[in-house]
C-alpha cells in the first residue's frame, strides 16, 4: 500500500514504510495498540485518588468522575470550592516518554498560540509539573493534575454554527502549525486512533460489532476509503499531531450568548502521523451534531486551509480519512463497551453518535466529497472531466443525426425568460414545454445538464432540494434507434433503462424509454445497436466516469461541484456542441462561489456604507409570491419584505408596467391619464380632508417633502420626532431619524431644529405596561415647552405603528394627545405610513386609523409600488396650496406613467386579492403561534405587533430585558440555512422583523414558526 501494492495484500506497509513506529527508545517500549491486548481503563475508587492527591500534592480535593475511554479522569475541587484541575490517571499501557511528549506538545502549542487556552499539566509553587507515579490498588499508575479550562466543550451542543465549525478548523490548524517541527521520542507509538492503522483496527475490532449488517457496512466503507487513500498516501506529509481535537476536546468561551471554541484539552493521543489527520479528525466530530451533513464541515476546512494550506493530495485524503475515522470510532466504541462489561457509560453513550458520524460520512461518495472540498477551497469553473465521441453522420448515440437546428433547447433555469414567474409550481412544466416544442415541429427538445432548475425545488424545505442535473433530459419527436458510442459492455438493461460502460472508462445511462436494449453483459463495438429511444416522453441521459457510483439525475447544489467533475455533458452524443456559454453555466453550477464573487464585485462597485443582508448571502435572482429563489434553485421564504406586499413577481404589476413602458413613459408634467387615475385612487383610500397628492419615488423623498410642506405651511423650522425611529436618507428625513441601529451617532448629531421625545415603547422604554400612558403627556409637555421658548414646532412626525422597534403598537390615545398638542401650538401632524400603511396591520388600511386620528400630512412609499419606486405625500388642499410659496414642485419620475400604473395595479390587487383581510387572518394565526412558542422558549421576551407587522423580541433575561443581540443575528443566520430570510431590527437589533409579503399563506406561516421553534430548541 502506498508503494504500488494492491489493497489488501500488504495493508500495513503504508504505515510501516512511513516511519519507524512502536519501537523501543531508551529501553522502554512505547505503546503499540496491536500488542497491547485489552485496554480497560483504570478504575480507582474516588477515595483512593483523593488520598493520593493529598499525599503527593498536599491538596484536599473533592472528586467528580469525568468520562474517558481509556484513562480515568476526575474533576478536582478544593473542598466544595473552586476547581483545582483535572486529575488524570493514565492507562498503564502508556509510557512516561509518551506522557512527556504529550506535555511538551501542549506547552509547544501554548507557547505558539498565547491567545488560546491550552490545558497543560499544572505545576506546583516550585514549577514542578504536578505529575507522579503512585502505587495504587491497580499497581503503579501515572497521575497528573491538569489545568481545568472553564466554559465547557461542544459536547451536547446540538447545533454547531458555521462560525463555530470554522473555529474548530482554525484550532486544528493552529495546533498543526505549532507542532509542525516538533519532535520527541514519545511520538513513536502505534495508536488505535492513528489513521495509518485504521484499516488494521477495523479488521481487528469489527468482529466485536454485534450487528452483522452494520458491521458489513463499516468494513466495506473502510476498505473503499483505504483504497482511495492509497492513491495519495505516499504524498501526505507527516508530523506531530494532537489527533483528537474534536467537539469533546475544544473548550469554549461565551461571548454575548454565543459560544466559540478557544481552548484545547486532552493531549493523550499526541503522535506522529499524516498532518492532514488533524483536520480530518476535527471535522468528523462535527458530523453527529444536529442538522450536520457532509457540507457542514466546509467552514472548518476553509479555515484550516487559510492558515495551513492543504496540498492537493491532502485535499484528496480528507474524506477517506473521515470515513476511516468514523469506521474506527464505530468498531472501537462497540469493542470498549464490551471490554468494560457495560461499565463505561461514556463509551456506551458514544455508540449512537458514532454511528451518526459514520452514516453522515458515507452519505455522499467519497470522491464526490473530495470534489466538493476542492471546489470550496479553490472555486474554479466546473469543467467537464469527460467528453462524448462523435463521428460522421452518426452522432455517437443516435443512429441518424438530427438537424441541430431542430433540437429545441429548453430553459428552466432560475433566470429563464421562457417561463412565467410562478411556473416552478407547475409539476409537469418541463414535459409541457417539451411537448409544445415538438408540436411546433422540433425534432427533439432538450434540457441542458448542470444548470440548476427552477422546477425541482420544494417550497417549504429546511434543506436545499436537488436542483442540479448531472445529465440532459431529451424528448424526441420520432422514435430514435440508438447505437453504441464506443466499444464496451451493457451494464444495465430493463424497465426502459440502459447503461453502457465503455472501454475508455465512461459510463452512459439512458433512462426512461429505451425499448429493445441488448441484454445485460452484451459486449458492444462502436455503432452496435442499443435499442430504440421512445418518442414524446422524457428520457434522461448521463455520461460519467465508470469508476464512481451511478449518479442521481438531480443533485443538491452544495454537492453539485463534486458530482459534476465526475460527469460530462452528454449533448455531443446527440450531435450537439457541448453547452454554449461554458463560463456562464459553469458559474451556475457552482452557485455558492458565484454568489461570493458577486458580493465581492458589489463591494468594489458600491460604497461600503451600503450594507447587504447576511455575511454570505445567496444570489437571489427570482421571486414568486412570498418566496425568493437563489440561482442554485434554493427556495427561501421571505419573511422581511415589506416592500412587496403583493408578493414577488406579481403578474398584474409586471404586465401593467411592461405595457406602459412600451406605450409611454415620460415625466410627470405631461398630460396623461395614469397619474390622475392613481392620485384619485390613492386619495380615495384616505379620510377627508386628505385629498391632495404629491407623487415622488421613495419613502425618504415622501418624508422630506412632508417636512418641507410643513415648514412652508407654518413658516416654522422646528420638528418634534420620536427616538428610535427611521424616516429616510435625504437631508431632512435623515435629520428626524434617531435610530442608533441605523446610525450609531444619531443622537449626538441631529441638527438643532430636531427635538426628540421618548420612544413610546411600552415593553422596554422608560414607561412600561400601563405606565405607557405617560409617554403622550410627556411629549405634549415638550411641545408646549418648545412653544413657550419661542420655538413652536412646524410638525410632529412619527410612524403610526412603531415599526423600527419591531412592530410595537403605540399606547392607546398616544397620537390623539400628541397631535392635539402640536395643533394647539399651530403645528402639523405628519404620519409616516411608509411601513405601517397599506393594509399591513390587517384591521386597518392606514396605521393612524388604529389610533383613531387623522393626520395633516401622510407620507407613503414602499408598498405603494410593490417594489417599483413610488412614494406619495397626501395632505389637505389648503396645506398643499401654502407650499406654493416655495416655487413649483416637480419630480421627473415621481408619478411617471409607469409608476402610476404600478400604483393602480397595486391597489387593484389589494382589492381583488383581499390582501388586507389576509394580513388580518394569517397575521392573527402567525401571532398566536408565535405566542405559543414564547411559552416554551425563554429567549422570547415578547411578541409584538398586529396583522403582518410583527416583531419577536429576544432577551437574555425576562426580568432585566437584557437584549439578546448576538443571539438574534445568529438565529437569523441559522434561519437562512433552513430556508428563511429574516433580519433583526430595533436599536438593540434583538427583534425579528416579521413583515412578510401580505399574500403569505398559513403553510408558510407554519414553516416559519416551525423553523424558529427548531432553531430555538437546537441552538444557533
Ligand atoms: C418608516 C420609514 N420611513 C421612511 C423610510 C424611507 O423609505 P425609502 O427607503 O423608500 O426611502 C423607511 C425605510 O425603511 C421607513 O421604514
Amino acid at each position: 500500500m502506498g508503494h504500488g501494492s494492491g489493497a489488501g495484500t500488504d495493508r500495513f506497509s503504508m504505515a510501516a514504510g512511513a516511519e519507524r513506529v512502536g519501537t523501543e527508545r531508551g529501553g522502554v517500549s512505547a505503546f503499540d495498540f496491536f500488542d497491547a491486548g485489552e485496554l480497560p481503563a483504570p478504575n480507582l475508587a474516588a477515595a483512593e485518588v483523593t488520598a493520593i492527591v493529598r499525599e503527593h500534592w498536599g491538596l484536599d480535593v473533592e472528586l467528580v468522575p469525568l468520562g474517558s475511554q481509556q484513562d480515568q479522569n476526575f474533576l478536582a475541587r478544593a473542598a466544595g470550592e473552586a476547581v483545582v484541575g483535572v486529575v488524570k490517571i493514565t492507562n498503564p499501557a502508556f509510557t512516561a516518554t509518551e506522557l512527556a511528549a504529550q506535555e511538551a506538545a501542549a506547552s509547544r502549542i501554548a507557547a505558539s498560540a498565547p491567545d488560546l487556552r491550552i490545558a497543560t499539566t499544572t505545576t506546583d509553587a516550585a514549577g514542578t509539573p504536578r505529575s507522579s507515579v503512585a502505587a495504587t490498588s491497580e499497581g503503579q499508575l501515572s497521575i497528573r493534575l491538569i489545568e481545568y479550562l472553564h466554559g465547557g466543550t461542544l459536547t451536547g451542543d446540538s447545533y454547531l454554527s458555521p462560525k463555530v465549525v470554522a473555529r474548530m478548523g482554525e484550532l486544528a490548524a493552529r495546533a498543526s502549525l505549532a507542532l509542525a517541527d516538533f519532535d520527541h521520542p514519545g511520538l513513536d507509538r502505534v495508536l488505535q486512533w492513528d489513521p495509518r492503522f485504521a484499516d488494521r483496527v477495523v479488521g481487528l475490532l469489527a468482529d466485536h460489532h454485534p450487528d452483522r449488517a452494520k458491521r458489513a457496512r463499516v468494513t466495506d466503507a473502510a476498505a473503499a476509503a483505504w483504497a482511495e487513500l492509497d492513491v495519495v498516501a505516499g504524498e501526505l506529509p507527516m508530523q506531530a499531531v494532537h489527533l483528537d481535537l474534536t467537539d469533546d476536546n475544544v473548550v469554549c468561551s461565551t461571548e454575548h450568548g454565543v459560544r466559540v471554541p478557544d481552548g484545547m484539552i486532552d493531549f493523550g493521543d499526541v503522535t506522529r502521523t499524516w498532518a492532514v489527520a488533524e483536520l480530518a479528525i476535527t471535522i468528523s466530530s462535527v458530523l453527529h451534531h444536529t442538522g450536520a451533513e457532509p457540507v457542514s464541515v466546509l467552514p472548518a476546512v476553509r479555515a484550516f486551509h487559510a492558515l495551513r494550506p492543504l496540498s492537493p493530495a491532502e485535499v484528496a485524503a480528507i474524506w477517506p480519512l473521515v470515513v476511516l475515522r468514523a469506521a474506527v470510532l464505530v468498531v472501537s466504541g462497540e469493542h470498549q463497551v464490551q471490554l468494560d462489561g457495560g461499565d463505561n457509560a461514556y463509551a456506551a453513550s458514544g455508540i449512537e453518535r458514532e454511528w451518526r458520524v459514520f452514516q453522515q460520512a458515507v452519505s455522499v461518495p467519497s470522491r464526490v466529497m473530495s470534489g466538493v472540498i476542492a471546489a470550496a477551497l479553490q472555486p474554479a469553473p466546473v469543467t467537464a472531466a469527460v467528453a462524448g465521441p462523435s463521428d460522421g453522420n452518426r452522432t455517437g448515440l443516435l443512429a441518424t443525426r438530427l438537424d441541430a437546428g431542430r433540437i429545441a433547447r429548453l430553459d428552466v433555469s432560475i433566470t429563464s425568460d421562457d417561463v412565467d414567474a410562478g411556473a416552478w409550481l407547475v409539476a409537469d412544466l418541463e414535459d409541457h414545454l417539451a411537448r409544445r416544442e415538438l408540436d411546433h415541429g422540433a425534432a427533439a427538445a432538450m434540457l441542458p445538464w448542470r444548470t440548476p432548475r427552477l422546477t425541482a425545488a420544494d417550497i417549504h424545505s429546511p434543506a436545499s432540494s436537488p436542483t442540479v442535473p448531472t445529465g440532459v433530459d431529451v424528448w424526441f419527436g420520432e422514435p430514435q434507434p440508438l447505437t453504441s458510442p464506443g466499444a464496451g459492455a451493457v451494464a444495465a438493461a430493463g424497465d426502459g433503462h440502459l447503461a453502457v460502460v465503455l472501454d475508455d472508462g465512461l459510463r452512459l445511462d439512458v433512462e426512461g424509454g429505451v425499448e429493445g436494449p441488448p441484454a445485460m453483459g452484451t459486449r458492444l463495438a462502436a455503432g452496435d445497436a442499443l435499442g430504440v429511444a421512445a418518442s414524446g416522453s422524457r428520457i434522461r441521459m448521463r455520461l460519467q466516469r465508470a469508476d464512481v457510483p451511478p449518479m442521481p439525475h438531480l443533485v443538491r447544489p452544495e454537492y453539485a461541484p463534486g458530482w459534476l467533475v465526475l460527469a460530462g455533458d452528454p449533448a455531443p452524443l446527440l450531435g450537439l456542441p457541448a453547452e454554449d456559454g461554458l463560463e456562464a453555466s459553469a458559474a451556475d453550477a457552482a452557485p455558492a462561489a458565484d454568489a461570493a464573487r458577486l458580493i465581492e464585485r458589489r463591494a468594489r462597485a458600491f460604497a461600503e456604507v451600503q450594507e447587504h443582508y447576511f455575511e454570505a448571502p445567496p444570489r437571489i435572482e427570482r421571486g414568486w409570491r412570498q418566496h425568493l429563489i437563489g440561482t442554485d434553485g434554493r427556495v427561501y421564504l421571505d419573511m422581511v419584505n415589506n416592500v412587496t406586499p403583493l408578493g414577488h413577481g406579481h403578474p398584474g404589476v409586471a404586465d401593467a408596467v411592461a405595457r406602459q413602458l412600451r406605450r409611454l413613459n415620460t415625466n410627470s408634467r405631461f398630460n396623461y391619464g395614469a397619474v390622475v387615475d392613481f392620485s384619485e385612487r390613492l386619495a380615495a383610500t384616505l379620510p377627508e380632508p386628505l385629498d391632495t397628492v404629491f407623487l415622488v419615488n421613495s419613502g425618504s423623498e415622501a418624508v422630506d417633502l412632508a417636512l418641507r410642506v410643513a415648514f412652508a405651511a407654518t413658516g416654522r423650522r422646528d420638528v418634534v420626532a420620536i427616538l428610535e425611529a427611521y424616516h429616510g436618507w435625504t437631508y431632512a428625513s435623515d435629520a428626524v431619524s434617531t435610530s442608533v441601529a441605523d446610525n450609531p451617532d444619531a443622537l449626538a448629531t441631529r441638527p438643532d431644529w430636531v427635538h426628540a421625545v421618548d420612544a413610546p415603547n411600552p415593553f422596554r422604554g422608560r414607561y412600561r405596561g400601563t405606565d405607557a400612558a405617560r409617554y403622550a403627556p410627556d411629549a405634549a409637555a415638550r411641545i408646549a415647552e418648545l412653544a413657550a421658548q419661542g420655538r413652536p414646532p412646524a410638525a410632529f412626525i412619527a410612524e403610526t405603528f412603531f415599526g423600527n422597534a419591531g412592530g410595537i403598537p403605540l399606547p392607546d390615545g398616544y397620537l390623539a394627545e400628541v397631535y392635539a398638542a402640536v395643533r394647539t401650538t399651530g403645528g402639523l401632524a405628519i404620519a409616516d405610513e411608509v411601513q405601517a400603511g397599506y393594509g399591513r396591520l390587517g384591521h386597518w388600511f392606514w396605521g393612524f386609523e388604529q389610533q383613531g386620528v387623522v393626520p395633516d400630512i401622510v407620507a407613503v412609499a414602499k408598498a405603494a409600488g410593490n417594489g417599483h419606486p413610488l412614494g406619495a405625500v397626501i395632505t389637505t388642499r389648503e396645506i398643499a396650496t401654502r407650499f406654493r410659496s416655495q416655487g413649483y414642485f416637480f419630480s421627473s419620475t415621481g408619478g411617471s406613467p409607469a409608476s402610476s400604473v404600478a400604483g393602480v395595479a397595486v391597489l387593484d390587487a389589494f382589492r381583488d386579492e383581499r390582501l388586507q383581510e389576509n394580513a388580518a387572518e394569517v397575521g392573527g394565526y402567525l401571532e398566536a403561534r408565535l405566542e405559543t412558542l414564547a411559552t416554551r422558549h425563554p429567549l422570547i421576551g415578547a411578541v409584538h405587533g398586529l396583522g403582518l407587522y410583527l416583531g419577536v423580541e429576544f432577551v437574555r433575561d425576562r426580568a432585566t430585558l437584557e437584549p439578546a443581540t448576538e443571539e438574534t443575528a445568529a438565529i437569523c443566520d441559522r434561519l437562512l440555512e433552513l430556508g428563511i430570510v429574516m433580519q433583526p431590527t430595533g436599536d438593540h437589533q434583538n427583534v425579528l422583523k416579521v413583515k412578510p409579503p401580505l399574500c403569505i399563506d398559513r403553510p408558510s406561516a407554519d414553516f416559519f414558526v416551525d423553523m424558529l421553534d427548531r432553531v430555538l430548541a437546537e441552538g444557533w
